[in-house]
């Protein structure tokens, strides 16, 4: 498919013509710059498509948009690829470091390839902003979409009884119908109970949520955002690495939420158990060929599905490099022989331009492995670091923290350190007093915080 559109605004804004169906797509924004063009004039993130993607059925629940290519700065982080979500699955969206996942989940929010207007898609990007606005409020305030769409609720019902036009009306009827679900959904009168109970399961106590938004750090900030999120219910839920501010309790939490998430789910995550317990997809970016691969299955399926992709792929490529290699030696040995032979040469030439043409199967190429060593600090004394009653409060009229901390650490060690999120920071804050302890110790080793 070489006919590509560049992307421009929502399908509602250039897919249909159909103005009684334009009311769904809101407002008119035509002298506003869309998302996808500011990505592309500020970010250099550009997306193009196949033209056909254009012909999208605007009521489907799933998301098709063919012959996608997203690129950074020039540089295509995916080419001429699917990109495919149904309603329903839950898609773990993994690749290396650097591979463009963020980037493409970006595009993804912007709308930057066609995505129907129907489908509401919420990207979680940033930390809900430090305001004098309580932490419960900030949630369940989110839904001033509710009022929006009951003024469209209202507007459809009186067009439906103004159209004579009946396939018009079926149309309309399914919209209305899609509206009063999503106003379900929305129900104000549990509004705030709900936006509490994820807040609970996020971590934060009955006097956190009636804590203003700017009491906060950005870690908690971000999880006032992620439970706005939650709360919204959106259709189309994108998620960058939701984990990252969570402390085990809530990363459990919201593990068993997004496992019962019930519309699309799209997030990448770096924790194989998160995935395994959300997932029920898994698309890799395949940094080699630059397409999305799409696993049916969680984490765990799609190691084993890949393991046998890619040795059938390994067989595919010996096959044909045997062959390939077999022919390019028939014509270097008869290619200047007899009539007979220089002909057969030809025709094995001919053979050989076709199968080049048609494109050879590439080699799979394995994940990266990755080892990290530290250098041999020779034989120490037993314990290497030794903390005894250890207390820490920010200052004298602050609470402690900790106390009477004892741990020692000696090289056989591997610690894992557990806790609430605050309290981790607060170890974290603490490497300093360790590094300078060691510093001012009779060694002199490097020590390394990652
Ligand atoms: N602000 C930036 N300036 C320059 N290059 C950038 C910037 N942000 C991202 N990149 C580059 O764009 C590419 C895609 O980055 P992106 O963050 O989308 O990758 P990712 O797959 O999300 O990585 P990770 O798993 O580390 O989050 C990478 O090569 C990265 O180095
Ligand atoms: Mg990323």
């Amino acid at each position: 498919m070489g006919n590509k559109k560049k992307s421009s605004n929502s399908l509602a804004s250039n897919g249909t013509s159909d103005d009684a169906l334009s009311i769904l797509a809101g407002t008119d924004n035509s002298n506003v710059e869309s998302e996808a063009d500011r990505l592309g004039r500020e970010e250099h993130i550009i997306a193009t498509y196949a033209a056909s993607a254009k012909a999208i059925d605007p009521h489907s629940r799933d998301i098709q948009v063919r012959d996608v290519t997203i690129s950074f700065h020039g540089a295509n982080l995916i080419e001429n690829t699917d990109f495919v979500l149904n309603y329903g699955n839950r898609y773990g969206f993994i690749g290396p470091n650097g591979s463009g996942k963020s980037t493409i989940m970006k595009a993804i929010a912007a709308r930057a390839i066609p995505i129907q207007d129907s489908i509401d898609l919420y990207f979680l990007s940033h930390e809900y902003p430090a305001t004098d606005t309580p932490a419960l409020k900030a949630v369940y305030e989110v839904d001033e979409e509710r009022a929006q769409l009951e003024a469209d609720a209202e507007k459809v019902n009186e067009i439906i009884a103004e159209t004579e036009d009946e396939e018009t009306q079926t149309k309309l009827s399914d919209h209305l119908n899609l509206l009063y679900e999503r106003l379900d959904e929305l129900d104000a009168t549990t509004a705030e109970a709900r936006a509490s109970s994820i807040l609970h399961g996020l971590g934060f106590t009955k006097n956190m949520q009636s804590m203003k938004t700017k009491e906060f750090s950005g870690g908690w900030r971000m999880r006032v955002a992620l439970a706005r999120a939650l709360f919204l219910q959106p259709t189309c839920l994108v998620l960058d690495e939701p984990t990252n501010h969570l402390d085990m309790d809530a990363v459990f939490w919201l593990e068993d939420y997004l496992a019962n998430w019930n519309k699309m789910l799209l997030f990448v995550s770096h924790s194989q158990d998160f995935m395994n317990t959300v997932c029920t997809h898994i698309i890799r970016l395949n940094e080699h060929t630059k397409k999305l691969d799409y696993y049916t299955g969680n984490f765990d399926s799609y190691v084993q599905e890949r393991k046998i992709r890619d040795e059938e792929q390994q067989r595919k490529y010996d096959a044909e490099q045997r062959d390939i290699a077999e022919i390019k030696d028939f014509i270097a040995r008869f290619g200047h022989g007899t009539v007979k032979m220089v002909r057969q040469a030809q025709s094995r030439q001919k053979l050989l331009d076709k199968k080049l043409e048609a494109g050879l199967t590439p080699k799979p190429v394995p994940d990266a492995l990755w080892d990290f060593s530290f250098p041999d600090p020779g034989e120490l004394p037993t314990p290497v670091l030794m903390v005894q009653d250890v207390s820490f409060q920010y200052n004298p009229t602050a609470p402690l923290l900790f106390s009477h901390v004892e741990f020692g650490i000696d090289l056989e060690s591997r610690i894992a350190l557990v806790g609430t999120y605050r309290l981790l920071k607060i170890y974290f804050t603490c490497q300093n007093y360790i590094s300078n302890f060691f510093y001012r110790s009779q060694w002199s080793w490097k020590i390394y915080f990652c």
